[in-house]
């Protein structure tokens, strides 16, 4: 990973919304690792070769966090994505990541109207909230962002992070044995179904409630996740993640993580870990969305500036 003068102003752009928090990411700031380990279902190796697809179970962590900057925001604002960061330890020592979010879209498709969509998310100091015109003129300018921003007005704070389903929104193609390949995206379904609460009842968890939930559950028994992928059919959007594809495309169940406690082995002393979307591995390859290609160099400047170091552990 390199860093570079376009994501330079990504990361300003985002600090401008919740200001600089040294040592934390730039976004997602606040989240709990865990491990896990993922077991792949017959079906998975029929559409990729990747060895985590293959047959045997391989270990796994997983960062859950917030969408916010800010380490300290409450776990119980309601218009935040959440995310589900999954790295996934292969048989050869390298690794791969999905990064995924509880939304149905991206915002946007292109770097330019991420920066926009930044700039229309700065606080109005007066009121420490976005400038609601600001927002109006941003979705007059960007229609594409509707239907992600639809999905955050409308959503109630989760009962848990593993009561939440979270989505890749960027399409891969998947490469099996034969070389034959097909798009798809991936969808983590929480086994113990989606469940969110009011405001009222979130705020009255407590601030740090959605942390204290993982702890709790997790000392009693592991959580889980189906890991399912929707393929495309001809005319799918794959490199645009603010098209949703049609709920009746065919979707293929990849495997089941089961979530087994709080990890404490990483992001210790020189270990910077990072999950980062473009990380992939053989029978699995990246479409040509912009937003995919340059969250890593997003990502990378993110690290550098939380770390100081310019590249990231595995
Ligand atoms: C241009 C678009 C985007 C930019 C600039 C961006 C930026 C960032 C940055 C800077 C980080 C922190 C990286 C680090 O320090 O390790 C991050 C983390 C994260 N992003 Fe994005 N992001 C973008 C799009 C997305 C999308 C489309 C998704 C959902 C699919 C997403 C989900 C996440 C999640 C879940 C994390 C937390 C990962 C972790 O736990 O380490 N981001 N993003």
């Amino acid at each position: 990973m390199s860093t570079d003068d376009l994501a330079r102003r990504a990361i300003d752009a985002v600090c401008a919304i919740s200001g600089d928090h040294p040592g934390f990411r730039a976004v997602h700031a606040k989240g709990t690792l865990c491990a896990a380990t993922f077991t792949p279902s017959a079906d998975a190796s029929r559409l990729s070769r990747a060895t985590h697809f293959a047959g045997d179970a391989v270990r796994a962590h997983v960062r859950f966090s917030n969408g916010s900057g800010n380490p300290d925001a409450p776990d119980y604002e309601p218009r935040e994505g959440r995310g589900m960061a999954t790295k996934f330890y292969l048989p050869d020592e390298t690794t791969t990541d999905i990064v995924g979010i509880n939304l149905p879209a991206f915002f946007v498709g292109t770097v330019d109207g991420f920066l926009d969509f930044c700039r229309a998310r700065v606080p109005d100091p007066a009121t420490g909230e976005p400038d609601p015109a600001a927002i109006g003129a941003f979705l007059e300018q960007h229609p594409e962002a509707l239907t992600a921003g639809a999905a955050v007005l409308a959503a109630t704070p989760p009962e848990s992070y593993v009561q939440c389903a979270y989505n890749s929104l960027h399409a891969y193609r998947f490469v099996d044995d034969a070389g034959d390949g097909r798009y798809g995206r991936y969808r983590w379904e929480p086994e113990a179904g989606e469940a969110s609460l009011s405001a009222e009842d979130a705020e009255a968890r407590g601030p740090d409630y959605l942390q204290d939930d993982l702890a709790t559950r997790l000392a009693g028994s592991p959580a889980a996740f189906t890991l399912s992928l929707q393929v495309a059919e001809d005319g799918d959007a794959v490199d645009d993640p603010t098209v949703p594809w049609p709920d009746e495309r065919r979707r293929v169940t990849m495997g089941r993580l089961e979530i087994t406690g709080i990890a404490h082995d990483r992001e210790q002393g020189d270990d910077v870990l990072v999950f980062d979307p473009t990380r992939v591995t053989d029978g699995i390859e990246l479409s040509n969305d912009a937003i995919l290609h340059f969250r890593t160099r997003a990502y990378a400047e993110s690290v550098l500036r939380r770390s100081g170091i310019a590249r990231s552990s595995v």
